[in-house]
């Protein structure tokens, strides 16, 4: 299978195209954002279990900017920790990655009283616009965060670009409403996320890849590809394609081969040279394979089919059933509170 070949990112050799995408456990992490054994070995299991990527979930690079409990990265402190969960992963032959947070406005809540982001929305009550004079301030958040993973023993970052959080406010015409140079045209609307990734760059060196998780219809796909570029251009080895904001699902297909995220994957991956991971619904091994074989993409992602089962990969190469996910919630919390993954339950399995 297409699936289990191997492929290579700046000499780093990664045994197949089975992603985990970034996942906040949020059951696992508390207030202080360190990281616990419980996150160790959820990581350990799911490396051990075939998978080619980890990308380890949202970790903040800003304390004050926290839309829930979550792993921190904003201090050294954290590294210790970090390098827990790069061991797991490294040790068994698996790519490591973690992704760098700034939820922007959407930090509004108990933790973040008043979070700036590319302008202040009136969904997110006392969100405010971010200062020029402050950008400074939070690009060193994300090069100081990008140091830490490669020193807790990361062989990449990923910038969280998707989602409506920072990086994706500033690319989305419907939340930068920016008259700075920041805002405006495609080209200002980019200039923060591409100062970062610059900045990132040049901290981390030449060889240790960049990833970007990317919501390209901003606001339209035409705009995203000419936007993926830049971001390439200023240094971005994968782009990791999902949404912007749920508001920007402008691209519709009536092909049945593709949901929305898929899609975008697909388009973007037709238009441009580097790597081009693809998520969301990509439930069965034969739909990953369908999907690479097509040259759709060159990793698929496996979301909350690793949660309900972290043994997928393991099971997709060796051929026994999988123990899909049920989709119970549209939104998958992954045991957050009250609300148990029913697939966990009936395989008596935690998810660490
Ligand atoms: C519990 C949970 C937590 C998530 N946390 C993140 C995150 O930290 N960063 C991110 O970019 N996406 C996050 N996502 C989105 C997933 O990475 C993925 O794109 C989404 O689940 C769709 O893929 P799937 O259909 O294979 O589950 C999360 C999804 C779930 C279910």
């Amino acid at each position: 299978m297409m699936l289990f070949d191997g492929y290579e990112i700046k000499g780093n050799k990664i045994k197949n195209r089975i992603v985990m995408p970034p996942m906040v456990t949020f059951m696992l992490a508390k207030e202080d954002g360190y990281v616990t054994d419980k996150h160790v070995s959820y990581y350990e299991k799911r490396a051990k279990s075939e998978i080619g990527t980890i990308i380890v979930e949202a970790a903040a690079t800003d304390k004050s900017q926290r839309p829930f409990y979550q792993l921190g990265i904003w201090d050294d402190k954290f590294v210790e920790g970090l390098s827990k969960i790069a061991k797991v992963i490294n040790d068994n032959d698996c790519f490591s990655v973690i992704q760098l947070h700034n939820p922007g406005v959407r930090a509004a809540g108990k933790l973040s009283e008043h979070p700036y982001g590319a302008s202040a929305h009136p969904d997110y009550e006392g969100s405010r616009e971010v200062k020029k004079e402050e950008l400074i301030k939070v690009k060193e958040y994300f090069v100081n965060a990008a140091l830490r993973a490669k020193k807790a023993g990361f062989k990449a970052v990923e910038l969280h670009g998707a989602h409506g959080y920072l990086l994706c406010e500033f690319t989305a015409p419907n939340y930068n409403k920016r008259t700075d140079e920041y805002g405006g045209s495609l080209e200002n609307r980019f200039r923060f996320p591409i100062e970062v990734i610059k900045a990132v760059r040049e901290a981390v060196g030449e060889d240790m890849p960049i990833y970007y998780r990317y919501g390209p219809c901003v606001p339209d796909i035409e705009s995203g590809i000419k936007g993926a570029k830049m971001l390439i251009e200023a240094g971005v080895d994968v782009l990791d394609i999902s949404y912007a904001n749920k508001e920007d699902v402008t691209l519709k297909t009536d092909n049945p081969d593709f949901n929305y995220s898929v899609y975008s994957a697909k388009l973007i991956k037709e238009a441009v040279d580097v790597p081009v991971i693809a998520v969301n619904m990509i439930s069965t091994p034969e739909r990953a394979e369908y999907l690479l074989k097509n040259n759709y993409a060159d990793f698929t992602a496996i979301g909350r089919e690793l949660i309900a089962d972290y043994q997928w990969a393991y099971k997709a190469k060796n051929d026994i059933p999988i123990n899909y996910c049920y989709h119970c919630k549209p939104k998958c919390h992954m045991n957050r509170g009250d609300y148990k993954c029913p697939n966990l339950i009936k395989a008596d399995e935690t998810l660490y």
